[in-house]
């Protein structure tokens, strides 16, 4: 039978020197997308997909994450005398049930799948979904309950897979197709980064994973690939003659914000759905766009 997913990790643990200086002192993770972090997105996510144990790989310099699930004692207090329900709602909306949050420190950011290793004992023997916050979803259902609604059917290992430009299968996980299903792939074999015209495929894996506990035993080897560093994917591939691997095209749209060009356009997109800010928005676009336009010629 297959097991229900009830934990998420989220590795945060990473230098996110493609920010500095603004992840100087601050987690690139606490990055706010319009006025919320990116991670409290992710952690949204996984709530809606009914993830009941959130398990934080974090690392030096990282400690706002803890803070940003907590109470924040002083500025409740304060919001409460001066009577801002809304603010002292917006400031609670992050808390984590006790006992639901667990964090385990990556002493050296020595790659993705060893941030994920570092979780191994809080995982178990359970399946469990990975989430990089860095990669915002946004769907009208959350990127993570479409993957456990096929997980239900499918079992094994899940990624979720975009189409990327040929000339871009250099960023990311390739997926080694052998056939497909409506939105879902079957995949025989994965590759991280391949240069365009060796890839296999162009469907790439963005930051959402549903993994069986056999990749952290793969984990363990602590073998490094591309960059020098342990990657997911290559424990991922170990595993595929024994664990199915699918990867599943979501629906909706997947913002990079790991980048400076996906967060800004994170930004734009988040804030036109605001009821709030959608006006305002739009309004200050057309009004850039004529600069631009007017700069250009
Ligand atoms: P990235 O590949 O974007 O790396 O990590 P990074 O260090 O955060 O950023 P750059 O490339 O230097 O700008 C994707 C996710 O994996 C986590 C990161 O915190 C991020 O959420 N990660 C990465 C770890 O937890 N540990 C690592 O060793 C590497």
């Amino acid at each position: 039978m297959k097991k229900t997913i009830r934990k998420a990790v989220f590795p945060v643990g990473g230098l996110g020197t493609r920010f500095l200086p603004a992840t100087k002192a601050m987690p690139k993770e606490m990055l706010p997308v319009v006025d919320k972090p990116l991670i409290e997105y992710a952690v949204e996510e996984a709530k809606a997909a009914g993830i009941e144990e959130f398990i934080f790989v974090t690392g030096r310099g990282k400690s706002a994450i803890e803070d940003h699930f907590d109470h924040s004692w002083e500025l409740e207090t304060a919001l409460a005398k001066k009577g801002k329900t809304e603010e002292l709602e917006a400031s609670r909306a992050s808390l984590l049930r006790p006992g639901q949050v667990a964090y385990t420190r990556q002493q050296d950011p020595l790659g993705l799948g060893h941030a994920v290793w570092c979780a191994r004992r809080i995982t178990g023997d359970e399946p469990f979904a990975v989430l990089l916050a860095d990669d915002l979803v946004m769907a009208d259902e959350p990127c993570l309950s479409q993957m456990i609604e096929v997980y239900n059917e499918t079992g094994g290992n899940i990624v979720a897979v975009m189409d990327v430009p040929r000339s871009q299968t250099d960023r990311y996980g390739i997926l080694d197709v052998v056939s497909e299903e409506g939105r879902l792939a079957k995949a025989r074999g994965l590759v991280e980064k391949p240069k365009p015209d060796e890839a296999p495929s162009t469907l790439s894996i963005i930051g959402r994973y549903i993994l069986q506990p056999e990749v952290m035993q793969e984990l363990g080897r602590q073998q490094t690939g591309a960059g020098g560093e342990i990657q997911l994917t290559d424990a991922m591939a170990r595993t595929i003659d024994r664990v199915p691997f699918h990867g599943l095209r979501f629906a909706g749209t997947r913002f990079d914000c790991g980048s400076k060009e996906g967060f800004l356009e994170a930004q734009i997109a988040f804030a036109l759905q605001r009821e709030d800010l959608g006006g305002a928005m739009a309004e200050i676009l057309s009004r850039y766009c004529v600069d631009a336009r007017v700069a250009a010629s």
